[in-house]
């Protein structure tokens, strides 16, 4: 795993940020890594990602809001209220409480962490990769700026000691990682004795059949469309936990927690009544794609915004597929604790 440290990554870029000649350049580059295979996404993993988020955390901010996940939908939930029902299933797990100290790992834009210290009064320490992300994120948990504060880092190499957190959750971040079980390692050096993780990760789950051309086509898609070296198997997770040296307490997809009418990949259908599900109908992305069109002419948008937008479309088009098919969930939920006396 060769790659610029994340200290040394550029300073924080929005799309916007970019001059307009250089969001193609970045989408380009993207592509080129993507194109290249699965080792090669490993080797570049830190710029891979981070040339994503640069390009993508405007439009999720706008289309999705501050939480950059997925949540399984009780009939008639609200989608943001699905989403806050998800991140307190883990503070539940954890049990945070007011003076815990917790990592949030490959926090995002901070929508997660803002919610929880809000909801356990636990202090957060948020982990990104990408600069422009914790500058989103400072904004983000203004409201809680005593309990939230941030490292620009990669998980691969917490840069932070040992034995520090009494509790960390990573919230569909670990799918980026190039290699599982060195990811999980650090974290559970970083975490005290006793203490637990507990996430969300992107799975193929166990009715994923590599022989079949087209789960191939859709798990393609979800690589392709998300900055991802691969997609594990749910047993993966599991099996990674305890190499790394954690005990696995609890695991299972949380997708069945769905209400049928509801599924996790319904937001990205545009089927909800609500002004942020307009630009994912039909019309709304043949209508964003004509004004980013007609934006980029007048330089109004840079060139690649267009880019952008459809490899946004196609991966959503790809994830509805692995959600329908059964054979992908984004919401493996695991449990997992750092052997050793709680010290309570
Ligand atoms: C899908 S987003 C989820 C963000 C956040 N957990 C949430 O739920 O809103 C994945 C996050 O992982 C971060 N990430 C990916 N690879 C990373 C790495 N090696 N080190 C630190 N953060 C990383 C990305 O920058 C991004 O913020």
């Amino acid at each position: 795993m060769t790659d610029t440290p994340a200290a040394k990554q550029p300073n924080p870029r929005s799309l916007a940020d970019l001059a307009p000649d250089e969001v193609k350049s970045v989408v380009d580059r993207y592509t080129g890594i993507h194109n290249a295979g699965s080792e090669r996404r490993k080797e570049h993993y830190r710029s891979f990602v981070n040339h994503y988020y640069d390009l993508v955390t405007d439009f999720y901010e706008f289309g999705w809001g501050p939480s950059f996940h997925f949540a399984p939908r009780r009939r008639g939930e609200s989608f943001e209220a699905s989403l806050l029902r998800h991140q307190r299933f883990l503070a539940d797990r954890l049990a945070l409480k007011p003076g815990m100290r917790v990592l949030d790992v490959g926090c995002g834009v901070g929508g997660p962490m803002a919610a929880l210290a809000r909801y356990a009064g636990a202090s957060f320490v948020g982990l990104n990769n990408n600069a422009y992300q914790i500058e989103r994120a400072l904004a983000h948990t203004r409201d809680v700026r005593s309990l939230c504060s941030f490292i620009h880092g990669d998980y691969m190499q917490i840069p932070d000691g040992d034995d520090r957190y009494d509790a960390a959750i990573a919230i569909e971040s670990m799918p980026h990682a190039p290699d599982k079980t060195a990811a999980f390692r650090e974290i559970l050096r970083v975490l005290r004795p006793g203490a637990c993780l507990a996430g969300y990760d992107w799975c193929l789950t166990e009715d994923f059949d590599p022989g079949n051309a087209e789960h191939m086509r859709i798990k393609e898609g979800i690589v392709a469309g998300n900055a991802l070296p691969e997609i594990a198997r749910t047993l993966e997770i599991g099996t990674a936990l305890r190499a790394a040296g954690f005990e696995v307490v609890e695991s299972g997809d949380r997708a069945s927690a769905s209400d049928p009418t509801t599924p996790w990949y319904r937001a990205l259908q545009g089927r909800d009544l609500s002004l942020r599900s307009i630009p994912r109908t039909p019309i709304g992305r043949a209508l964003s794609n004509r004004v980013l069109r007609v934006g980029e002419k007048l330089r109004v948008f840079p060139d690649g915004a267009v880019a952008v937008s459809s490899l946004l479309n196609r991966t959503a088009d790809a994830l509805v597929a692995g959600g329908k098919a059964g054979i992908f969930t984004p919401m493996f939920f695991l449990l997992a604790r750092k052997p050793g006396p709680s010290g309570d």
